[in-house]
């Protein structure tokens, strides 16, 4: 079992036990002796399988398991001492054992809602707010269900639960105390990188454009999604002007993977100022890395990327040979982009498919008809990598991939999640049961260029209880807490620096680090043995843990954040800066 399974699994049965408890009490208030025993019994197995998938997950790692030690122990134990000799030795009237019963139930909903609310890092806030809930519902329900407790329990039941809400109140809501992130946007010259060699204009409009055969209002570049395609070649400058027509939200460029200097970075709040209607901003900066990239709005990014604020960014070595096809996936307002298109390609031409998934989501590809290789990911070449056939790749949300192949005299499709959206013939491929490649184990290895870190950092990816904005909201946070209270993480310049990532949530987290590549160190403990991955976006899924490596060597604030772009939206966003 797989630690994000096991997390689900360990989920499922923390309800069971609440709900057993809840349920075998009420039906024992009730009078119902065979059901609540039934029921109680139970949720007594769910209580001990528990305890056993609470080991399992801590083995995984101590963040996974935690507050489900530390707070929720404790309470399981208590449900278990109060309820079980009641199930062991039943009072002749069941209704006796009801309070018992629920008490249990009430401890076992707190330790759930720990883990769902609040989660790592244990703080102390919760758990004594955990304590006076079950506290207060044992209370009350010991006045309704009775017998009467003596005025001496009751009174210091009431002053411990009390102490508890006030203490955990104020422990809770003073957590966190992250140093907000300020900025200063001191007017300034376009920096100096050169005369430009390669100009373009993007003009940010609403527009109808086509998709999936019908016409769809949409955010575009110059009119047209995904905006146009800017190539270079390595060694050019490049003048990007942005315009703002009628985008309310206001636009920004932030080129996905290309290490610019940080005041080129397109961070509205962070690097700039949204750019709004009727404003333009320049962008400049030298193309110094080959390879596959996309651009898109850093303004309210969610909903403009969705829109259609987006394009390719494409750098070309020196001498490019052969055919080339970019295939950037999107999904416009629910239509897929691309459509199918087909290619006439000589035998034996050289291809490169350029991949890019411009959507949330991962995406599935499948190169049908042909061997292949995967030259690059993420912009960077890959080291001595292997033919591979029937064999699909997964990549995460702000990925590329760069296959290549010899073309053959038979046709070739590329297929994504099933549909064909490029191909050189008629082709009927099942690409569905194909294996997925796993990167971290392709290609060669090479010595790694650091042996000792002089930073380490562990973002700890959840879901939590975020109580510090105007509204409370179910945040997508790091280490509990969201953006914008999540503690910037300071380097300095020239310090190797490690990152570790930890997903205890049960979605997939592509994790994005502006401005610099990370190397793969590991996953899961086991250390990548395949060609060194220079990645800029990688998935975290559920129960997964990345350690990867950087060269602190491009000062500036740059955003780290979540690539599923309605989490990054939801709180799962900090930042990295320079002391
Ligand atoms: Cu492509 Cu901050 O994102
Ligand atoms: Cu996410």
């Amino acid at each position: 079992m797989t630690t994000g399974s096991l997390l689900a699994f360990d989920l499922v049965i923390a309800v069971l036990a609440a709900a057993g408890w809840l349920g075998g009490g009420a039906a024992a208030a009730a009078g119902q002796r065979r059901v609540a025993l039934g029921v109680a019994a139970g949720a007594l197995l769910a209580t001990l399988a528990g305890a056993v998938t609470t080991v399992l997950l801590a083995r995984a790692g101590w963040w996974f398991a935690a507050e489900k030690i530390i707070i929720g122990g404790p309470l399981a134990l208590a449900a278990v001492l109060a309820a079980a000799p009641r199930l062991l030795r039943p009072p002749a009237d069941i209704r006796a054992a009801a309070v018992a019963l629920l008490f249990a139930g009430y401890a076992e909903t707190a330790a759930l809602l720990v883990t769902v609310l609040h989660g790592y890092p244990v703080s102390a806030g919760p758990a004594l707010l955990a304590v006076a809930g079950v506290g207060a519902a044992t209370a009350l329900t010991w006045r309704f269900l009775g017998p009467r407790p003596s005025p001496a329990v009751s009174r210091a039941a009431v002053a411990v639960t009390l102490a508890a809400l006030v203490t955990g109140t104020g422990l809770a809501a003073a957590r966190g105390g992250a140093q907000a992130v300020h900025h200063a946007h001191e007017p300034r010259d376009v920096p100096s990188v050169g005369e430009p060699t390669k100009r373009f204009t993007l003009t940010a409009g609403t527009a109808v454009v086509p998709a999936g055969g019908r016409d769809v209002a949409a955010w575009a570049f110059n009119g047209q999604v995904p905006g146009p395609q800017l190539t270079a070649t390595v060694g050019d400058v490049l003048e990007v002007t942005l315009r703002n027509q009628n985008i309310q939200r206001g636009v920004t460029l932030h080129w996905h993977g290309y290490d610019v200097p940080n005041d080129q970075d397109g961070v509205p709040g962070v690097t700039q100022e949204a750019v709004l209607p009727g404003q333009e901003f320049v962008y400049r900066f030298r193309a110094d890395q080959a390879g596959t990239y996309w651009y898109h709005t850093h303004s309210a990014s969610d909903l403009g990327v969705r829109m259609g604020l987006y394009g390719v960014l494409v750098v070309h070595p020196a001498r490019p040979a052969g055919v080339e096809v970019i295939v950037p996936v999107h999904t416009l307002v629910g239509h897929p982009l691309p459509a199918h298109t087909e290619q006439r390609v000589g035998a034996g031409t050289p291809v490169r498919l350029r991949l890019i998934n411009t959507d949330s989501t991962t995406h599935r590809y499948a190169l049908a008809g042909t061997p292949f290789r995967i030259a690059a990911i993420d912009g960077s070449d890959l080291r001595a990598p292997s033919p591979v056939a029937e064999t699909a790749v997964l990549i995460p949300a702000g990925g590329r991939y760069d296959l290549v192949f010899d073309a053959p005299a038979s046709p070739v499709a590329l297929v994504v999640d099933g549909r064909v959206v490029w191909s050189t013939g008629a082709l009927d491929a099942t690409t569905a049961r194909w294996p997925v490649l796993d990167p971290l184990t392709y290609g060669d290895a090479a010595p790694r260029p650091w042996s000792r870190y002089d930073r380490e950092f562990t973002l700890v990816l959840d879901r939590g209880l975020d109580l510090k904005g105007w509204l409370p909201r179910y945040a997508q946070t790091v280490n509990g807490a969201a953006d914008p209270d999540i503690p910037s993480q300071v380097v300095r310049t020239g310090e190797i620096v490690k990152l570790r990532i930890v997903n205890r949530s049960l979605e997939v987290h592509p994790w994005h680090l502006h401005g610099h590549h990370v190397l793969v160190l590991s996953r899961d403990g086991t250390p990548a043995t395949g060609s060194p991955l220079w990645l800029d976006t990688f998935d975290v899924r559920p129960g997964e843990v990345w350690e990867v490596a950087f060269a602190a060597d491009n000062p500036g604030m740059w955003a780290n954040h979540c690539h599923n772009l309605p989490h990054a939206d939801a709180g799962m966003t900090l930042h990295l800066t320079y002391a």
